[in-house]
């Protein structure tokens, strides 16, 4: 019998007939789990229980890890790789209830129903407050996923006018929710008296709504954040309320949590809050618990599952060597020095590769999509997701490689222009060797400032000595360019990824085109 710990609230159905024991302690302290994990098989848990590499590195028996829900955030993805631990999740079970709440937040925010209920508790019987309707209202949705979907569809049903921000989905799927998909988050922000958020917290969602984010938006807006805490800063967001440009705030989710009854948020009167409610109905509960529990039970009996973190074949791998990472990184590149909404992508082979170079184009589409999902992203799963946001992939394949054995090519089309950036594997380790036709030779790893120029004495200096003043250390730099006077492109390696004030003023410089960052 399979040994099954759940450490977290969920309804699992019944549990006889099973080939497993299921121990179902919702709430057990941190050291109870770090105590008990050596014997069981698999856990189940939800946002609660932090799996990170501590507790893995204790989890002798542990097979297969179970998230009750999307967010995969809680569990330290590398850790149970490196370890073999499977990651199964059900991304799916509880959007109806996320996305209801996220509305009543909405709705309760906009009607002062928690203030209001407040004073009716201490004997005061108030009808001097004066809320906002939502008919004729814009309403802003960023992130048009599962959740953010849902949401415009109840929005539809109000008679509100919806607008989303999301780079990453294909248009057609704005349109059949007739939702109008913006470009600029800037545009969104103007035009919103209503703002939700449901995208995962990532390196790009984390603080992306701070105190400048809110002023654009119309004064008497109404914020709400049922995604994830931290997406929307909370000094920003307590700043704007009480300068009086935001209406009311509904938060159902904190940066910290518990927040703390001290939390200054907490108190404000024009806030309404939820404890991280978001997938708490029964309905969603049951969900959630049968279906994790019937994921997990069949990845304990060996059946192929959807797994998030899912390997590929090692003997590929092995034979590739260093071209898998070097394509995911490839991928990370170009999502990130790329501008506009991705429509295609074309990985090209040049020379012989030790086998089928395949998994190496499915690493570019890894590396394309991991920033931006928030389900966190394997090999396997990379395609199909591609596919799923219309976003084409194309494998070319040629036998000779100039200058190098093996070489790998990625474009990427997007709606407003094209970028490439090529790629081997020297002495085991990825290498820039091209960006936009332009070759060079540089490290793949850590920060990369990609500058486009026109090749003139001093220009390189002054992007120098501008970062020097900015506190931002050049570990190394590598320039190309087409002819002697003509334009150029150099790729800076950075220990520290300089501020967007720092990359428009570089952006302004005299004889620099463009200047793009990416973290790989
Ligand atoms: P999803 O993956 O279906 O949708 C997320 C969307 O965000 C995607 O379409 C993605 O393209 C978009 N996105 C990613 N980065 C973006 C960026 N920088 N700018 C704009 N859009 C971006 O996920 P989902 O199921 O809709 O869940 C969304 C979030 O809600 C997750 O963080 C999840 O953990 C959270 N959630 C919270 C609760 C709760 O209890 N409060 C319940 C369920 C889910
Ligand atoms: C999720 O990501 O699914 C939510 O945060 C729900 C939860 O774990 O309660």
């Amino acid at each position: 019998m399979w040994r099954v710990l759940v450490t977290d609230e969920m309804k699992l159905g019944p549990t006889e007939g099973l080939p497993a024991v299921v121990d179902y302690r919702p709430g057990l302290p941190r050291e109870e789990i770090l105590a008990a994990i050596p014997e069981y098989d698999a856990l189940i848990t939800r946002s609660r229980t932090q799996v990170d590499a501590e507790l893995l590195a204790r989890a002798e028996r542990l097979k297969v890890i179970g998230r009750g829900g999307v967010g995969v955030d809680n569990i330290d993805l590398e850790a149970a790789s490196r370890r073999g631990i499977l990651v199964v999740n059900v991304p799916e079970a509880n959007t109806r209830s996320a996305a209801e709440l996220a509305f009543g937040l909405l709705i309760a925010a906009a009607r002062g129903l928690a203030l209001s209920d407040r004073k009716i508790r201490a004997g005061e019987w108030d009808r001097k407050f004066l809320g906002a309707e939502l008919m004729g209202k814009t309403l802003g949705i960023i992130g048009l996923g599962r959740i953010g979907g849902q949401v415009a569809r109840f929005a539809k049903g109000f008679e509100m006018r919806v607008l989303a921000y999301d780079p990453y989905i294909p248009r057609s799927r704005a349109e059949k929710l007739g939702v109008e998909l913006l470009d600029e988050l800037e545009e969104l922000l103007r035009r919103a008296h209503f703002l939700t958020v449901h995208t995962p917290l990532t390196e790009e969602t984390r603080g992306m709504i701070g105190r400048r984010e809110l002023y654009l938006l119309p004064r008497g807006a109404v914020v709400v954040n049922a995604a994830r805490g931290g997406i929307i800063q909370e000094d920003a967001l307590l700043e704007v309320l009480e300068e009086g440009h935001l209406f009311a705030a509904g938060l159902d989710v904190f940066a910290e949590e518990p927040p703390g009854k001290d939390h200054p948020l907490v108190q404000h009167p024009r806030v309404v809050h939820t404890a991280h409610l978001g997938a708490n109905t029964l309905e969603a509960q049951r969900r959630v618990g049968e279906e994790v529990l019937k994921r997990v039970i069949a990845a304990l009996e060996g059946e192929i599952v959807y797994a998030i973190n899912a390997g590929f074949d090692p003997e590929a791998f092995r034979a590739l060597k260093g071209f898998v990472p070097l394509g995911e990184r490839l991928g990370r590149l170009l999502a990130q020095i790329t501008r506009g909404r991705v429509q295609a992508v074309e990985v090209a082979f040049f020379g012989e590769f030790a086998a089928d170079p395949e998994p190496v184009a499915t690493a570019v589409a890894k590396g394309l999509l991991e920033r931006v999902l928030s389900e966190g992203i394997n090999l396997i799963a990379a395609r199909p997701l591609l596919r799923e946001r219309g976003i084409r992939l194309a494998v070319r394949k040629e036998a000779e490689a100039e200058g190098y054995t093996q070489l790998v090519e990625v474009r990427l089309t997007t709606d407003s222009e094209e970028r490439t950036a090529r790629g081997t594997v020297i002495g085991g380790h990825p290498r820039l060797v091209g960006v936009d036709g332009y070759g060079l030779e540089s490290v793949l790893e850590g920060t990369l400032l990609v500058c486009k120029n026109f090749d003139r004495p001093g220009v390189v200096g002054r992007v120098g000595t501008l970062l020097g003043e900015a506190g931002v250390n050049i570990a190394g730099m590598q320039l190309g360019r087409d002819r002697p006077g003509g334009k150029a492109l150099f790729v800076l390696s950075v220990d520290e990824r300089p501020g967007p004030e720092v990359v428009g003023a570089l952006e302004a410089l005299e004889l620099i085109e463009r200047v793009d960052v990416a973290e790989l």
